[in-house]
């Protein structure tokens, strides 16, 4: 009944037509610029976040892309609300073929004067909150038999110490091992699950957490002497959402314009 990733013959498209995709983290940023990457490559997506503007986010795609959409107003932090939101995608377009869980929270403190409720935070958020829904759609997935494909943004911060980024980079590293370990288990239903972290991209948090000085700075250091735009990221969320990365599974793909290669 499972075998591994079977190899499927592939062209080059990135094509996604009839895969329905949920978005978690999808009502801005980098979410919203994947969801709109899938939806021009076919797939019906669910907008899901915690923000209300999950169906006008979903209504502006099926206007711009002619694919089908929905909102679900979702909270990573909630079993009962993540399930809600499995099963309201199932019963939308039938089955989930694709997840991308991308919510993120940070917050900014050196590491002796951060509370320990606010590393928790992080932790419930970005990494338990993340893991949630990646559980929750990988066993929809499992009884379909059909495998799938999940992708979470980790970060830069996987690689380097960057200053005041303790309860962010703590959870982003405990991803980073959740995947790993997800990937070596759920490759024999032929689900692949991987990472993406991109330096700092150019969307609400990254304006939150690089300001003045510290913003020309880093730009300084990165070799390519910018931030990344956020349909740059959702380009590599693409790649490892289609069948030409069925060989990749587990990884962590950097996209971050050479900054980590000191
Ligand atoms: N912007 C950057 O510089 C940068 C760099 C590396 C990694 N990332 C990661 O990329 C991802 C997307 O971030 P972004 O830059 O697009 O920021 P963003 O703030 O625009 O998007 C994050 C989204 O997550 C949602 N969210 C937060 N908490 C949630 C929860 N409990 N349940 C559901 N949704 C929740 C927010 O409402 C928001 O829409 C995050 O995981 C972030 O850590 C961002």
């Amino acid at each position: 009944m499972y075998n591994g990733i079977p190899y499927t013959p592939v062209t080059g498209s990135f094509d996604l037509t009839g895969k329905n995709a949920i978005v978690v983290g999808g009502a801005g940023g980098i979410g919203e610029a994947t969801a709109r990457m899938y939806a021009s490559k076919g797939a019906n997506i669910v907008i899901a976040d915690c923000k209300d503007t999950c169906d006008e986010v979903a209504g502006k795609i099926v206007a711009d892309y002619g694919v089908k959409a929905i909102g679900v107003k979702t909270d990573v932090t909630s079993q009962e609300s993540v399930d809600n939101l499995v099963a309201k995608t199932v019963e939308a377009f039938g089955e989930v073929n694709i997840l991308a869980a991308m919510p993120g929270f940070v917050d900014l403190y050196r590491a002796t004067d951060i509370e320990i409720a606010n590393v928790e935070k992080h932790i419930a958020i970005n990494a338990v909150g993340v893991f949630r829904v990646c559980q929750a759609v990988a066993n929809q997935m499992i009884k379909q038999e059909k495998g799938g494909k999940i992708v979470c943004i980790t970060s830069q911060a996987d690689f380097i110490a960057i200053n005041k980024h303790v309860g962010y980079t703590m959870s982003k590293a405990a991803l980073v091992g959740m995947i790993k370990v997800c990937a070596l288990e759920w490759a024999e239903y032929g689900i692949n699950i991987n990472g993406v972290a991109p330096t700092v991209v150019n969307t609400y948090m990254g304006e939150r957490a690089w300001q003045g000085k510290v913003k020309t700075d880093m730009i300084e250091k990165i070799p390519v002497h910018r931030f990344a735009e956020t349909d740059e990221i959702a380009a590599a969320v693409l790649f490892l959402s289609c069948n030409e990365s069925n060989m990749i599974t587990g990884e962590d793909l950097v996209v971050d314009g050479g900054f980590t290669i000191y």
